[in-house]
């Protein structure tokens, strides 16, 4: 095709002094010629400024427990260290559209209650026994375990253990902030009061069982702490029937008991189990993926859209990404891996723009 019309989805249209004096003339009106950028925003296909990255845990643990001694948890209001994108830098994200960070809180220490219309998940990567408290009831939270801050719900975290927690901070910062939608506020004290005792939600809304006459009133799951123990029994209890999806092994999305849908409205969240030996078919999504190595280790070969290679080689703990519309194989050769991930989805299928496009070679 060399139609005018398709040469503009490619490049800008030529320049000429007519065109340049044009384009001069209509500026001062706050008018650009669509023209000349329609090929940047109207694009064949996805093409992320986000690149693939790995942040390998035993490299960066030593400055975030640096942080720890540069800036109380309280001071800090979120002792965080911002997983930048190597492509998006200064952004504060991950992702085009998520803001992904590691955070501290030391024994004894707590972040202040506050609340905000950005929704959050936290996955636990190191230490057990510090808490949050969301909404009036509070849940100890251990490695592997996947914790939902709902929006606009108020919570405060804190460690009454007697080691240094570290939890891997998912938000939906970029998609609030593309529709100017932010807000927050402070509760005006360290923590909330509590309401419920613990365990509550998780017995009420996630044994199968829901209270007589409950009513869905909020687009979050019920249950705020999705506890690793039952994750890891149900990935070991179903590797028995050898059902192995080629291009993600056994792969599961955590959802909201009351709908069946997505545990955040905005955010998906999946655990996956990779069996010794195993080796994925190349598959990409038009959601860019990152990923918390629980258990395991393994490679993952990224293959971007104009065709560069890169191997991320992970281990537990370490968390990677894989953006956009990128290729991605995993291969677990030396033993069984578990991955728990996170990506804007739910966003995506609810405005009908999500695809996949599963690669046949091995
Ligand atoms: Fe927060």
């Amino acid at each position: 095709m060399t139609d005018a019309r398709s040469r503009a989805l490619d490049a800008p249209a030529s320049r000429t002094s007519e065109r340049e004096a044009f384009y001069n003339r209509i500026d001062g009106s706050n008018l650009a010629p669509l023209w000349e950028v329609l090929h940047t925003l109207v694009k064949r296909e996805p093409r992320s400024a986000a690149m693939p990255a790995l942040w390998r845990y035993d490299e960066i643990r030593p400055f975030i427990l640096e942080a720890g001694a540069l800036i109380t948890a309280k001071e800090a209001e979120r002792r965080v260290l911002v997983l930048e994108n190597p492509g998006l830098r200064g952004r504060s994200r991950i992702t085009n559209s998520l803001y992904a960070g590691l955070q501290l809180i030391l024994p004894g220490e707590v972040a202040p209650a506050h609340r905000h219309t950005q929704s959050a998940l936290r996955f636990i990567v190191e230490g057990s026994g510090a808490y949050t408290a969301v909404e009036g009831e509070k849940t100890i939270m251990r490695p592997g375990d996947f914790v939902i801050t709902p929006s606009w719900a108020w919570h405060d975290h804190g460690n009454d253990s007697t080691e240094p927690m570290v939890w891997l901070d998912g938000l939906d910062i970029p998609i609030v902030e593309a529709f100017d939608a932010q807000f927050a506020e402070p509760l005006g004290a360290d923590r909330q009061v509590l309401g419920r005792p613990v365990g509550d939600a998780l017995a009420r809304y996630g044994a199968g069982l829901l209270p007589v006459g409950y009513e869905k009133h909020a687009p979050t799951s019920p249950v705020f702490n999705y506890p690793y123990a039952r994750t890891r029994e149900a990935l070991e209890t179903m590797r028995r029937a050898e059902e192995w999806d080629p291009c993600h092994g056994l792969k599961m999305q955590y959802v909201n008991p009351v709908d069946g849908g997505p545990a955040m409205p905005t955010i998906g969240t999946f655990m996956q189990l990779l069996p010794k030996g195993f080796a994925t078919r190349p598959c990409r999504s038009t959601d860019g993926m990152v990923f918390s190595v629980v258990e395991g280790h393994g490679t993952t070969s990224v293959t971007t859209p104009d065709g560069s290679e890169l191997g991320l080689r992970w281990g537990p703990r370490d968390v990677f990404v894989v953006p956009s519309w990128c290729w991605a194989r995993h291969a677990t050769p030396d033993g069984d891996a578990v991955l728990f991930s996170f990506s804007d989805r739910p966003s995506q299928q609810k405005l009908g723009l999500w695809r996949e496009m599963r690669g046949n070679a091995g």
